[in-house]
């Protein structure tokens, strides 16, 4: 695991487009894990920038996204299709048809859940996984206590999420009470992964993911066990980090 500490948001953002951006070049049909939540949106950005301005292509890409509520449509603007949609996909020449994001609206959740896991397979795995992490040590939806070697399935989520995203829905009983998540062995499977975090509130979740136990108390916490893993963080997320770490992802070359 590499773990790389930035001054900032910005500069966070920016090296992890940097990283993959690379992996881009040097693989164009690269198969890119995709998270949601507000800490890859400057990542996004970038890239959508360097597609725009620099001719970061795209069309030969496949995604998948890690996570998708139960029982709302991709029209509706809390769900992660939306946001995939404004943030990201309609800035890039991304193929829609190699666009895979959980279907919410499956009618026979389980058997959706085993296509994902087939799907990611038939493209020959991952490449690089996006993640982002919930301070709580989450990494998509599988919250403290999910199985380590977990696939793509059905998760019920925590009262504390369904109290946190209240805020987002009109009603009550409009907010998700399911979710369909990969698993952290879904997760652990891709080639290479890119953790991103960003300020105070990550940086116990941090700590505990990148020097702590390896448990599943703290679901990240097992990419210390994965070969290819990067951790970009900024100062305020690595602030209770108690190791010395470097400040890019690119190889040191001695000269
Ligand atoms: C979203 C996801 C979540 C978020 C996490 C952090 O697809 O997988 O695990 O990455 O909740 O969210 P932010 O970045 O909003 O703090």
């Amino acid at each position: 695991m590499l773990v790389i500490i930035k001054k900032d948001y910005e500069k966070l953002s920016k090296e992890a487009a940097k990283l993959v951006a690379d992996r881009l070049k040097k693989k164009p049909n690269l198969v890119l894990g995709l998270a949601t939540g507000s800490t890859p949106l400057g990542l996004y950005k970038e890239l959508s920038r360097m597609h725009k301005y620099e001719g970061l292509d795209f069309s030969k890409v496949t995604t998948f996204n890690l996570d998708e509520y139960v029982g709302i449509p991709p029209s509706h603007d809390q769900s992660y299709h939306y946001f995939m949609q404004q943030n990201f996909f309609k800035n890039v020449n991304l193929d829609p048809r190699y666009i895979h994001v959980p279907q919410g609206m499956a009618k026979d959740v389980d058997q959706f859940c085993n296509w994902y896991e087939d799907r990611i397979k038939s493209f020959g795995g991952i490449d690089l996984q996006i993640l982002g992490i919930g301070s709580n040590g989450h990494i998509a939806f599988n919250e403290p206590g999910s199985s380590l070697g977990s696939r793509t399935r059905i998760k019920t989520l925590t009262p504390a999420t369904r109290k946190d995203n209240k805020r987002f829905f009109k009603k009550n009983e409009e907010v998700p009470k399911y979710a369909i998540t990969m698993g952290v062995g879904t997760i652990m499977d891709a080639k290479e992964l890119l953790l991103v975090a960003s300020g105070k509130g990550k940086a116990e979740a941090i700590h505990q993911s990148v020097e702590g136990p390896l448990t599943a108390m703290c679901p990240a916490s097992i990419i210390q066990m994965h070969k290819e893993a990067f951790v970009i963080v900024d100062k305020d997320a690595a602030s209770k980090l108690q190791g010395t770490y470097v400040d890019s992802w690119e190889p040191i070359t001695i000269k």
